[in-house]
């Protein structure tokens, strides 16, 4: 973590360290905390915010399914964001956006509806140190034991702390059995999605993945899609069942802060190729995209 970083906090910059709150406090013991994660890039025009707007509605409907206030407005919180990036001078990096209830309490029910709300800056190399290893290599996955959350539980779609449980459950479990990542079906069996990352499998020329209804809504999953029928691959949004996946000719994994990460195993399936030819077309799209040179994409750049 960069102890040197500012982070805003409801409307003011603080010091890394003073960005704290009590053991006891609602979102700490309840698990209330709602987030985001967005990337930023260094392009030849500057730094850019992959899908700014797209991550705060996200925010907006997170908070929203819950029945949560954010304090500022859409507007205001987009403003913070691009300015918690220009106070940091990280060439790229991650942007965590945390709405939160540091108050004080001992109840199961908000303490109020209004959260407080604030940014930080991560880098990849000091924060997520594992990860440009299994985006070079590849990641070994496997199916977990653990059922996606259901949507008649709580709202999946909502980016809240305690919702992440059902992923730090199947991840701790996947990294017992020797493996990177966790897939997880939905309580009817069908695939869903990882811990924090949406799946997509390729056969033959098209790119496959779950359909919309127990997993996130990716905004990276979305991007590779559009990208994807842009480009010419035909893409399929379905249910899909388990044993699909052990006939896959190519599968990979996305989100923020992998964009796509390609399998290398799938339990005991290894594949040769890896990227496979499709995934590495993808692959390259997306980098190019965050790299602004794409100009069909532009659109998803916001400067900072
Ligand atoms: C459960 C889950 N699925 C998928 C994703 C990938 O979403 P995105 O591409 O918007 O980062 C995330 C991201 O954190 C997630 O938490």
């Amino acid at each position: 973590m960069n102890s040197n970083s500012q982070v805003f906090l409801n409307g003011s910059f603080i010091k890394w360290n003073e960005a704290t709150v009590h053991i006891m406090c609602h979102s700490f013991g309840r698990g209330s905390a709602i987030f985001e994660v967005l990337g930023f890039h260094t392009t030849k025009k500057g730094r850019f915010i992959f899908r700014l707007d797209d991550h705060i509605s996200r925010l907006l409907e997170t908070a929203n399914l819950l029945d949560m206030e954010l304090p500022l407005s859409r507007e205001a919180i987009f403003d913070a964001v691009r300015k918690t990036v220009q106070k940091n001078k990280l060439k790229e990096g991650f942007i965590k956006i945390i709405g939160f209830f540091p108050q004080i309490s001992f109840e199961t029910t908000y303490p109020q509806k209004r959260l407080d709300l604030a940014i930080f800056i991560l880098s990849p190399e000091k924060d997520m140190p594992d990860l440009a290893v299994s985006l070079k290599e590849g990641a070994a996955v496997c199916v977990s034991k653990w059922e996606k959350l259901s949507p008649r539980m709580v709202p999946t779609e909502a980016k809240v702390a305690a919702n992440y449980l059902n992923g730090i459950m199947a991840r701790n479990d996947a990294k017992d059995r020797g493996f990177d990542y966790a897939i997880m079906c939905d309580d009817e069996g069908f695939l869903a999605e990882g811990a924090t990352e949406s799946i997509f499998l390729i056969k033959g020329n098209t790119l496959i993945t779950p359909a919309l209804g127990t997993i996130l809504n990716g905004i990276t999953r979305r991007s590779i899609l559009e990208a994807a029928r842009e480009t010419g691959i035909k893409t399929v949004e379905d249910k899909l069942p388990r044993n699909i996946i052990y006939e896959a000719d190519e599968i990979f994994l996305s989100g923020t802060p992998k964009k796509i990460l390609p399998v290398k195993r799938m339990e005991e399936r290894v594949f040769e190729e890896i990227p496979g030819p499709i995934t590495k077309k993808l692959s390259d799209i997306m980098n190019e995209v965050v790299s602004g040179e794409d100009d069909r994409f532009s659109k998803w750049l916001y400067p900072v």
